[in-house]
């Protein structure tokens, strides 16, 4: 089968995908999903692979009866199988399961370098980045450095290189690592994380890059790069963005840096031996590092979208996202008052994943709640866990537009009116999609103030349809799930 059938068959089945909901209007669709930036649909390859993989489900700890070995095998393979993906060299990096995705990743990253190199006591990250790319390093060290968005040709694009040279050169031997998402979870923009980490290194900083939004739709080469100094030492993703929900966060290290630093969480599977004075924590990775019964079934499946990605080849998913991003740039600024958040020109500035935008004059969540509620189609509002990010962005929009305001009231503005509209993307996704999308917010710009009549606002921000409520307990619930199955008797 060529690579194009490959992605094709793919990127056609995913769980979710044909699912229908009763609208506001009365009509029953098929809903259309541009939330993957959130969390993905899991492919049915995953999904087939998972159910295969059940009836021999064990613990990876047990180790001489039939299940115990072929978990312990399988769970044994995902780690490669994670190394392979990110093209890093297993011979001097691990990768180990971590608990609530990226953000528990970058958690033990940041505390485990702290301890690794003491002296080293600032990290370098960029105005760019989801807290959880940022928070864990104020938790545990005394500074952080946010690294500005350069401007691009016309909007904010990349961060900020000269930018990130004076930083990392004000701060010398002080810097500890240079923190950096490689897709905004908000713009979708891509960071040049290679010439990052070529910065970093010749300023003698490591480069962590958080992959949570590059994983599932570029190439990420860790390791072997033509220029060394271009290889990334940390990576942290997650399945729940990468087609595989249920799965845990990851993190991908060089191992010398994780060596000689006592695991954050110690227990079981990590220990060669255990007296009531002491206890010896093994060398080997990753078993070291994942104290515990891990989440084997969720390290199976993200380790079977990896492996089925990899099979299509990230460039042919890469290259066919490209094309739905820049179709949805352009048929969303052909849009009469939808702006776009970050430069648009998709050759000065690359994108991937996730378009924000907003209808001008509209809040946020009100084009969110018909969307939803009139066109099934479902994207995320908000800040997206990235308030500085968004804050700047409507900043700068806000100041393009009135020519006449001060500067505070552009800030008190920003923060009345901060929240976006995200549209984004998997491999499901196709123009189709894009057009519904553009049409139902043609609709919006059209007929808003029918809109605005329908929906009152809570204090939460929200809005809430009048007349139209959502049951969803008629369509799932646990318990209604397990007394149908379980019956009267
Ligand atoms: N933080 C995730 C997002 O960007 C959930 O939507």
């Amino acid at each position: 089968m060529s690579d194009n059938g490959l992605f094709e068959k793919l990127a056609s089945a995913a769980v979710g995908l044909d699912v229908n909901y009763d609208l506001a209007n009365g009509q029953r669709t098929k809903r259309v999903y541009l939330d993957s930036t959130a969390s993905s649909l899991r492919l049915q390859v995953v999904e087939d692979t998972l159910t295969k993989f059940q009836p021999y489900y064990s613990n990876t700890h047990s180790v001489l009866h039939f299940g115990a070995k072929l978990s312990t095998s399988e769970y044994k393979w995902t780690h490669g199988m994670v190394l392979d993906f990110l093209n890093a060299n297993p011979e001097n990096h691990t990768a180990f399961f971590v608990g609530s995705g990226t953000t528990a990743g970058i958690n033990r990253v940041a505390r485990a370098l702290r301890e690794k190199r003491p002296d080293r006591e600032v990290v370098i990250t960029s105005i760019m980045e989801h807290h959880s790319n940022d928070l864990p390093h104020r938790k545990h060290f005394p500074q952080v450095v946010h690294v500005p968005a350069e401007m691009a040709k016309k909007s904010i694009g990349r961060i900020h290189m000269d930018r990130l040279k004076e930083a990392l050169e004000e701060h010398g031997d002080n810097v500890n690592y240079v923190a950096i998402t490689g897709v905004s979870n908000v713009t979708g923009i891509i960071n040049p994380i290679h010439e990052i980490a070529e910065l970093a290194h010749a300023h003698g900083a490591l480069v962590v890059v958080d992959a949570a939004q590059m994983a599932a739709h570029l190439p990420i080469q860790m390791s072997g790069n033509d220029n060394p100094a271009h290889d990334l030492d940390v990576v942290i993703f997650s399945g729940h963005k990468i087609y595989a929900p249920g799965s845990p966060g990851v993190v991908v290290t060089r191992k010398d840096l994780f060596e000689g630093v006592e695991p954050q969480d110690v227990g079981g599977g990590m220990v060669d031996d255990v007296y009531l004075n002491r206890y010896m924590i093994m060398d080997a990775f990753p078993d070291r590092e994942e104290a515990g019964t891990p989440n084997i079934p969720g390290a199976i499946g993200l380790a079977a979208s990896l492996y089925a990605l990899n099979r299509v080849g990230m460039e042919k998913v890469a290259e066919e996202e490209d094309a739905i991003i820049r179709y949805t740039i352009g048929q969303l600024s052909q849009i009469p008052d939808v702006i776009i958040y970050g430069e648009s020109d998709c050759d000065a500035c690359e994108r991937a994943g996730a378009v924000s935008f907003n209808v001008r004059g509209v809040d946020h969540a009100m084009t969110a709640a018909v969307l939803n509620d009139y066109f099934n189609i479902a994207v995320r509002n908000e800040c997206f866990c990235a308030h500085p990010y968004v804050r700047e962005m409507i900043t700068e929009v806000l100041a393009e537009e009135s020519d006449d305001l001060s500067d505070e009231e552009i800030e008190r503005l920003a923060d009345l009116h901060r929240g976006m509209v995200r549209a984004s993307f998997g491999i499901y996704n196709t123009k189709a999609d894009v057009d519904l999308l553009a049409e139902a917010l043609r609709d919006l710009v059209e007929k808003r103030e029918h809109y605005e009549g329908l929906y009152e606002r809570l204090d939460s921000g929200d809005y809430a349809h009048k007349t139209f409520k959502f049951d969803h307990a008629r369509l799932f619930s646990v318990k209604g799930a397990v007394d149908g199955w379980l019956g009267d008797g």
